[in-house]
């Protein structure tokens, strides 16, 4: 069944919630932004508090992709910055963790992802997937790999691609003059497609996703025409292969401004606090 359509959630307005302490970050607090109802798979955020660690030498049953959001986060030998990127297969060993300055991290978590006490097993993790760090404001990144998106004002980052799944992730970010098309074409994956808004603004039909947005769509789903005039930096995930896609011959206006008319799973609606504050970023 996988995920249920979830386009679009501001996560400012889902409420902090406590984690558990069998859970990966014992002591933090999560706002679940989607959840995999048969393989327990989900993308969270995580809120470590100023002085939070974790000492206990473990490791997880399942891969974690994580994004710094702000503040630092220590696994092990390596320190997250805001802005790093790393993806960690399941085995990879965790001696300790912390964040004594505090730390927001968009994590995605596969599988029912357990934590295990104790010295992971020599060589016990894939090596071809894992990322130990990538600083996203300090390499040099490339433009868009998809001819009807690449434009001056369009830079893309890959950050990891599985050559056996096809999985990719990667930022986008467009600047005010890499979409303002007034017309534009709709597209289709035969993925799923998966994004949280960094910064700036995107306008499509279910509204205008600001920072903090973040939708999860499943594959073969239609969707745009997408705009911006101020620009957009957002983190892309494709799950299930990797993205191509159809473009529809006819064009569309784009819709500027559209009322808020979101696609949303009936738990995630009623999770919603309603308004939300727009000076926090998520
Ligand atoms: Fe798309």
């Amino acid at each position: 069944m996988g995920r249920p359509h979830t386009e679009f959630i501001q996560t400012q307005a889902l409420n902090w919630r406590a984690i558990g302490e069998k859970s990966t970050r014992p002591g933090a607090q999560v706002k679940r932004l989607s959840v995999d109802p048969d393989s327990r798979a989900c993308t969270v955020l995580l809120r470590h508090p100023k002085g939070w660690s974790f000492d206990e030498e473990h490791y997880l049953d399942d891969d974690e992709e994580i994004f710094v959001l702000s503040g630092a986060l220590t696994i092990g030998d390596v320190t997250y910055s805001k802005g790093d990127y790393a993806y960690l297969p399941a085995g990879y060993p965790r001696p300790h963790m912390s964040a004594p300055d505090g730390a927001d991290v968009l994590t995605y978590l596969e599988g029912e992802h357990k934590r295990i006490a104790g010295k992971a097993p020599e060589g016990g993790f894939d090596a071809s997937t894992l990322v130990e760090r990538i600083s996203t404001e300090q390499v040099a990144w490339g433009g868009a790999t998809d001819p009807n998106v690449a434009s001056a004002g369009v830079r893309r980052l890959a950050l990891r691609n599985n050559p056996k799944t096809g999985d990719t992730t990667w930022l986008l970010d467009i600047d005010e003059t890499g979409m303002g098309d007034e017309v534009n074409r709709l597209e289709t994956h035969p993925v799923v497609e998966e994004v949280f808004i960094l910064s700036g603004e995107m306008h499509m039909p279910q509204g205008v996703l600001k920072q903090g947005a973040y939708f999860w769509r499943p594959p073969d789903i239609p969707h745009g025409p997408v705009g911006t005039k101020t620009g957009s930096l957002g983190i892309f995930r494709c799950k299930g292969g990797p993205l191509t896609t159809d473009w529809s011959e006819e064009t569309y206006p784009v819709q500027w401004n559209a009322p808020y008319n979101p696609e949303l799973p009936e738990d995630v609606r009623e999770a919603l606090a309603g308004s939300y504050d727009e000076s926090l970023p998520y």
